[in-house]
């Protein structure tokens, strides 16, 4: 059947795919409006068939197997670990001897989200593109010989600062497809590090304001680096964004006499007091003390172009400052684009962002300045599965100077306390958002709050309907458009055993975190257990973390992967035609009780792989954050 006409104003054919389905996957509108309908014909139709969209055997969960499981009948290879060399760069050394010059030239520790973009740009070809991942923070007792500043603080030395900035960040890595096998190409000219030192441009309301000017940037124009990158996002014109989350645990707040109120008050609401990390001692901008304006400077979103080596990138600050988890997009009729984040802290909030311009639809990275000017809001999540979007704007909604905001950057530097005061919902962490490419339905991740309705915490509520939230849930949220600012929402998953009121059809999980909506219509959910929690107690009966794979319609979850211990699953990419699929496995090797118990050997910078040596299981080895790809053996698409 023929659809009236898309953004170019041709007629198309319905596949069944959207065409916004086809740009969240990397396709330029172009390319969306062209692809054969033989492409993508058969694996749209499942559900108009009345079929399941998940044909593979559920897999049982994992009890401390320090390997990849996948169903039968597909295969997983790893792909990229911490240290590979992004290009022809320097080879990784097993005792951690590799220097902070060489770590720059390596994939970064923690991989996160990642998103695959085809080669050559414009196209949607699956057996060649970027693959572009971010790396979230590190393991100082698995990258250092000796450990961080914990382990030997006497021993804290520049260079281990240095190497720590180095392995955070994003990778871009060039890949193809030989024969039914993925590589890596060495050399490529797109092959790329960004780091906590790499230096981007600020735009938006904040750039040049008081707010994030320092004294080795009096302009506020230019920042150094970007970590914490936990997920991301993709534009529909096909550029990057990585997510800043938990910036705080990098400063430290030594005194507090010079501090003004205002400020002091910001710093609480957005926690910042101590740092996990200690790059303070080498690298004095890290110490907020001397430095307040500096925590100002992270907590936003970044854009890049992958395509472009050399392109500088930017913090859009008019998506606001707070511990962005992920951000999904979705188009309006009227081609403006909306963008969701949540916000990964206890009793934090889900936000929107809306362009005030429309894209015109073709691909380029000139469209960033789309993310300069729009309107901000925050979801209040009514008790009557009613809900709605307050806008976040100076003057109104009492976001005044009575109530202590000086102007709109003032508002998108403080997005907590703002939301704050308009009444926004404080939710049970929420982790990543996805959109359905088909719907527009939007999906939430609420992975756990233990304080919901302790002394002097909000009580639980329609929208975070557990108390002590242990296990986590998973919100939909319906609008008609991505322009409205009423929308409907309701619970669509409680996670966790029915004991504990769970309520999932099929193989149980906890703490759901990484979501994704494939193409198909599949809904991806990656867990993400806490390392002191993870295989004991209530958590044991969810084995090792895991992804799953749901079917939205019917609810219907089956198990498909499960990692290696201590790790968290996180970030899930596919390649247009939905054949190659590639998974990230963070922090295997991470303290976890149930090994201690079973094993009674401590993690440490001497025992590396006390609790994992996944992924090469080496003698002396040390366990690393790896990429893997996972195929189908017949060749076709993963989880039909
Ligand atoms: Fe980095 Fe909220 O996970
Ligand atoms: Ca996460
Ligand atoms: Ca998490």
């Amino acid at each position: 059947m023929l659809k009236k006409n898309n953004l170019l104003g041709m007629p198309q054919v319905d596949t069944g795919i959207t065409r916004r389905a086809l740009i969240q996957l990397g396709v330029s509108t172009v390319m969306a409006s062209i692809v054969p309908t033989a492409v993508f014909g058969q694996i749209f139709s499942a559900h108009t068939m009345g079929e399941s969209l998940l044909a593979f055997k559920s897999i049982p969960i994992a009890d401390l197997l320090d390997e990849i499981v996948v169903p039968e009948g597909y295969t997983s290879q790893v792909f990229y670990r911490w240290g590979d060399p992004i290009s022809d760069g320097p080879e990784f050394k097993m005792d951690a001897s590799n220097s902070a010059t060489e770590q720059l030239f390596q994939a970064g520790m923690h991989h996160d989200a990642l998103q695959y973009y085809p080669l050559p740009q414009g196209g949607n070809h699956s057996s060649h593109g970027l693959l572009v991942m971010n790396h979230e923070y590190i393991d100082a007792q698995v990258l250092h010989q000796d450990g961080g500043i914990f382990d030997a603080p006497e021993n804290y030395t520049a260079d281990k600062t240095l190497k720590e900035q180095y392995a955070h960040g994003v990778s871009v890595i060039e890949i193809f497809k030989k024969g039914n096998e993925w590589q890596i190409k060495r050399p490529s000219n797109y092959a790329r590090r960004i780091t906590a030192r790499t230096p981007m441009t600020i735009s938006g309301p904040v750039a040049g304001t008081k707010y994030i000017q320092t004294l080795a940037d009096p302009a506020g124009v230019e920042i150094l680096g970007t970590f914490n990158n936990c997920s991301n996002g993709q534009t529909p014109w096909g550029t990057y964004l990585t997510c800043e989350e938990n910036f705080n645990g990098y400063f430290q707040v030594e005194d507090v006499e010079h501090i003004s109120d205002k400020q002091k008050k910001s710093w609480d609401r957005y926690n910042i007091n101590h740092s996990f990390y200690g790059w303070h001692h080498h690298d004095e901008r890290f110490n907020a003390s001397q430095h307040p304006h500096e925590p100002n400077r992270f907590g936003w979103i970044v854009e890049f172009d992958p395509y472009d080596p050399q392109s500088k990138p930017v913090k859009r600050t008019a998506l606001g400052r707070f511990a962005h988890e992920n951000v999904a997009h979705k188009l309006s009729s009227t081609h403006r684009v909306a963008f969701y984040s949540g916000d990964d802290t206890k009793f934090e909030y889900i936000y929107k962002f809306i362009t005030d311009k429309p894209w015109d639809g073709t691909p380029g990275a000139q469209h960033g300045q789309l993310l300069d000017s729009g309107v901000l809001f925050v979801a209040c999540l009514a008790e009557n599965e009613q809900g709605k979007w307050l806008p976040l704007v100076f003057g109104e909604g009492g976001l005044t100077t009575e109530n202590g905001f000086e102007n709109q950057a003032d508002i998108l530097v403080n997005a907590r306390l703002a939301a704050e005061v308009v009444g926004a919902t404080p939710m049970d962490r929420p982790e990543w958002i996805t959109t359905h490419p088909e719907s527009g339905d939007i999906y939430v991740s609420m992975t756990n709050n233990s304080k919901r309705g302790k002394k002097n915490k909000p009580d639980k509520d329609a929208a975070n309907p557990r108390e002590n939230n242990i296990f986590g849930h998973i919100i939909k949220m319906v609008e008609q458009d991505a322009t409205s600012v009423d929308f409907s929402w309701h619970v669509f998953a409680l996670a966790g055993d029915e004991q504990h009121q769970g309520n999932i059809k099929g193989a149980l999980y906890a703490n759901p975190d990484g979501l994704m909506i494939d193409a198909r219509g599949v809904l991806w959910v990656q867990t993400d257990i806490g390392s002191r929690s993870l295989n004991t107690d209530k958590y044991a009966q969810f084995g090792n973390n895991q992804m799953l794979a749901v079917d939205p319609v019917t609810g219907e979850t089956r198990r498909f992967l499960t990692g290696p211990v201590g790790c968290e699953v996180t970030g899930v990419a596919m390649t247009p035609d939905l054949k190659s699929m590639w998974v990230n496995i963070q922090h295997p090797g991470e303290d976890v009780p149930g090994i201690l118990k079973q094993q009674g050997v401590e993690k440490s910078p001497q025992i590396p792989n006390a609790v994992s040596n996944w992924p090469d299981h080496q003698h002396n080895g040390r366990p690393r954050s790896a990429t893997v790809v996972i195929t189908k053996n017949d060749g076709g698409v993963i989880g039909s």
